[in-house]
């Protein structure tokens, strides 16, 4: 596998060179080298421990950008008191090999300190339903942490594109509205879920499940894809598809369910009764292990299964 190397240096024995920085600066330089040589730029933000979800942002991003650049960083301000900012996985060097093999030219894994300097006093904040229901009201700071991390990085970066994955639905409705209120020309793209064979989406925090858990843990998608069925079929009343959801969580008993929700996929208000663009969305623990996932009913997001 090819190896990082410092700012500048060709690295790999094949494929293209990888760039890794570590502060705002260099990123923002070397940002703009690729710019002003007319270079389209991708983003993919990411907090590591990178897997196949991830990786098919990257490839996406890849293929529509002249350049790819990857960030990786635990970002402390997302993670709440007594989350597990502490024992969430950190492979970097695992990391930038898959980003070398894919071809990614810069990748910016700062340390805390580049990020948030002493000092830093800066939130972005949204309001209304998008910020403030779900995960906003199970994990209070969450989606301000999200927004402030993810501004901090389009302003750097100024990509063409950022590239997100649908399982967060309701970080996407955030980055998309910051991106749009910010006036900030970036196109965000959603990109499918990315399951195993199983159905369970791919998580950085999977690797914590016990066998047992995880087959608790699998009434997420089940319920997703029943509440799914139900829609195709016709039901369109959203208190019904909850209830469907409801029903099929409730055959997991170790499973601590924070909510099962039908919404609008764009303002993260109830959905209408027609269940027009509505979005299914699931949050539960097991043991000490948060799950989330949703799904777009009707649209053309077909889970892919990890290869
Ligand atoms: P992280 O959990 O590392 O996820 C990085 C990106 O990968 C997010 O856009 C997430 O939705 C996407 N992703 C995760 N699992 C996926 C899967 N199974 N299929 C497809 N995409 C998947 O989300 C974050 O980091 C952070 O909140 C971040 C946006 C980086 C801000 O710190």
């Amino acid at each position: 596998m090819p190896t990082a190397t410092p700012e500048g240096a060709p690295s790999a024995s094949w494929g293209p060179p990888l760039t890794r920085v570590e502060t705002p600066e260099r990123l923002r330089r070397q940002c703009e080298r690729r710019r002003a040589a007319g270079l389209s730029l991708g983003l993919v933000p990411t907090m590591g421990a990178l897997h196949a979800g991830h990786r098919s942002l990257i490839e996406r991003s890849l293929a529509e950008n002249d350049r790819t650049v990857v960030s990786i960083f635990v970002n402390p301000i997302q993670f709440g008191a007594g989350e597990d900012l502490d024992r969430y996985p950190r492979t970097l060097d695992a990391d930038l090999a898959l980003c070398a093999g894919l071809g990614v030219d810069l990748v910016y894994a700062p340390a805390v300190p580049d990020v948030y300097p002493p000092g830093f006093a800066t939130r972005v904040r949204l309001v209304g339903p998008i910020a403030e229901t779900l995960e906003g009201a199970h994990r209070p700071g969450h989606i301000e942490g999200v927004a402030t991390i993810v501004a901090k990085l389009l302003v750097t970066v100024r990509p063409d594109r950022a590239y997100f994955g649908r399982k967060d639905a309701q970080q996407c409705a955030a980055v998309r509205r910051l991106a749009a209120d910010l006036d900030t020309g970036t196109e965000i793209v959603v990109c499918p879920t990315v399951r195993d064979p199983d159905g369970l989406a791919l998580s950085s925090r999977n690797g914590r499940l016990s066998p047992a858990e995880r087959l608790q843990a699998l009434a997420i998608p089940a319920a997703l894809a029943a509440a799914g069925a139900a829609h195709a079929a016709g039901e369109r009343d959203p208190e019904r598809l909850r209830q469907i959801m409801r029903l099929r969580l409730a055959r997991s008993p170790d499973l601590a369910v924070d909510y099962a929700e039908v919404v609008d996929a764009a303002t993260f208000e109830p959905a209408t009764a027609a269940c027009v663009r509505c979005e299914f969305l699931i949050a539960g623990r097991i043991g000490d292990t948060r799950l989330i996932d949703s799904m777009s009913p009707g649209e053309d997001d077909r889970p892919i299964v990890a290869g």
